[in-house]
């Protein structure tokens, strides 16, 4: 197993892969790359300048943010949910400061590629900066690519792992989120973008699981939802072409996760049937 030290001045070590951390001692671990050491709090859209204001209502997205705690996310990816032990590729559409990237990243080692995409160039620098900081205290096990609009951390062991944080608009990274088998989407969406998010899932591969802060399905597009025992099942309509060729199932639907705005955050969990 190898040490990852990450703060000299906390003497704070992170053991990879932490799969077998308490919650506390993932929020320790991964909090002490960040300034502030903490998990935000919901609604928290300050560090959203005017000018960054425009550019989301340009994009009809919402800066509204919160983060999904260390607790709530083992939970999410655990065998009876997600199941990240069992994939290769993971995306968060709407990465904020990255802490969900970087411990989906440090917590399975079978995730080849883990990616998160960040509109607020404020929230994408926050990120940019704890990746650097465990590059730097761990410059042997690493390697970093950068760029303007993205930060690329590989693990030079385990088949090159990597993590990279994109500052961009998630609609314009499709194909990536064609290949991935997990993808988390904790972001509001705004009405304008429904439809796009539709064409989105329509592309997902089968048997990728995605996770919704909104209701799949309340959207207009979501037709014939059928419930079968505990489970949903709902057929995706896009309204501009009339297709109807997305099945999904809705898994666990009466769990709660914890959140930095709730102990009982809820979120649906869908799984692409064909
Ligand atoms: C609720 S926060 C989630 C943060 C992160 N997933 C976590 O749990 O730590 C949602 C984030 O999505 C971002 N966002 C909203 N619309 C977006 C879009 N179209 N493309 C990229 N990011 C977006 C917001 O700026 C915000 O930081």
């Amino acid at each position: 197993m190898l040490a990852l030290k990450t703060s000299s001045e906390r003497n704070v070590f992170l053991l990879y892969p932490m799969f077998d951390f308490s919650a506390n001692q993932i929020m320790e671990s991964i909090g002490s790359l960040y300034d502030d050491h903490g998990w935000g709090v919901g609604k928290d859209d300050s560090l959203v300048n005017r000018k960054e204001k425009e550019s989301f209502d340009q994009h009809h997205s919402s800066p509204l943010y919160g983060e999904i705690m260390p607790a709530g996310l083992q939970h999410i990816l655990d065998k009876n949910h997600m199941n990240a032990a069992s994939a290769t590729c993971l995306i968060d559409l709407g990465s904020g400061k990255g802490k969900l990237a970087l411990q989906a990243f440090l917590t399975f080692p079978n995730l080849q590629w883990v990616t998160g995409i960040e509109l607020s160039y404020e929230r994408f620098k926050i990120s940019k900066a704890a990746i650097c900081k465990l590059y730097y205290l761990n410059q042997k096990y690493f390697a970093l690519n950068e760029g303007k609009d993205f930060i690329q951390l590989v693990l030079l062991r385990d088949g090159k792992r990597k993590l990279t944080i994109f500052n961009g608009n998630f609609f314009d990274y499709e194909m990536l989120v064609r290949g991935a088998d997990i993808i988390l989407c904790e972001t509001e969406l705004r009405e304008s973008n429904q439809s796009k998010f539709v064409q989105l899932v329509k592309n997902m591969r089968r048997d990728a699981r995605l996770l919704m802060y909104d209701s799949l399905g309340s959207f207009p597009e979501m037709k014939h939802v059928m419930t079968v025992g505990n489970h949903q099942y709902g057929q995706l309509l896009n309204v501009k072409t009339k297709q109807t060729n997305v099945f999904l199932q809705e898994i666990k639907p009466h769990d709660r996760y914890r959140a930095s705005w709730s102990e009982k955050a809820k979120f649906g969990i869908w799984k692409v049937l064909y």
